[in-house]
């Protein structure tokens, strides 16, 4: 078995020391090492995409990483969405338009959405359709889901600023919007 090695993270703004083994993902490095509970683990193994975090903006499988393929680059949690009591507009959508069901998949979809939205606001539809078929929703309420994303991004498109984008440290945990 491999000695632990010591690390630093950066999520969400801030600096976690972790002592791990060279072989913890950065999904259990997020949850067990930084307490950040907000990322879930539904498949372990690439294919659910409920364990989505950002990783130097790119939408990355949590469970796929090694947590010391991370170290020195900035990692985005689900908690570091909302602008201290303000939620994202991604995750008000997700609440007006009933697109959380039990929940679980809702931080995965919420971190893969911010990412297309910060590379691609002006995405079309069907585009945005095909990047969202990337991650499982065990209730099977995709309609929602879609529908949440797509009025987030047409509100954001229309002049809300995207500071909220932009870190934070997460203050509303409302369960699936990050707590
Ligand atoms: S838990 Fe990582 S893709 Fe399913
Ligand atoms: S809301 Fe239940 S798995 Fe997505």
């Amino acid at each position: 078995m491999s000695s632990p090695v010591e690390i630093t993270l950066n999520v969400n703004g801030h600096d976690y020391a972790l002592r791990l083994a060279p072989r913890v993902t950065l999904l259990d490095a997020i949850r067990d090492g930084c307490g950040l509970t907000g990322t879930h683990m539904g498949c372990e193994h690439g294919v659910c995409g409920a364990c989505t975090v950002l990783v130097d903006g790119e939408p990355v499988r949590a469970c796929l990483m090694f947590a010391v393929q991370a170290e020195g680059a900035a990692i985005r949690t689900v908690e570091g969405l909302a602008n201290g009591d303000e939620l994202h507009a991604l995750q008000e959508a997700f609440i007006a338009h009933h697109g959380v069901q039990c929940g679980f998949c809702t931080p995965g979809f919420l971190m893969l959405a911010a990412a297309t939205l910060e590379r691609e606001p002006e995405i079309a539809d069907d585009e945005l359709l095909d990047v969202l078929s990337s991650n499982l929703c065990r209730c099977t309420g995709y309609q929602n889901i879609v529908a949440a994303v797509r009025a987030a991004f047409v509100q954001l498109r229309e002049g809300k600023p995207l500071s909220a984008l932009e870190g934070g440290e997460g203050g509303a945990h409302r369960d699936a919007m990050g707590g």
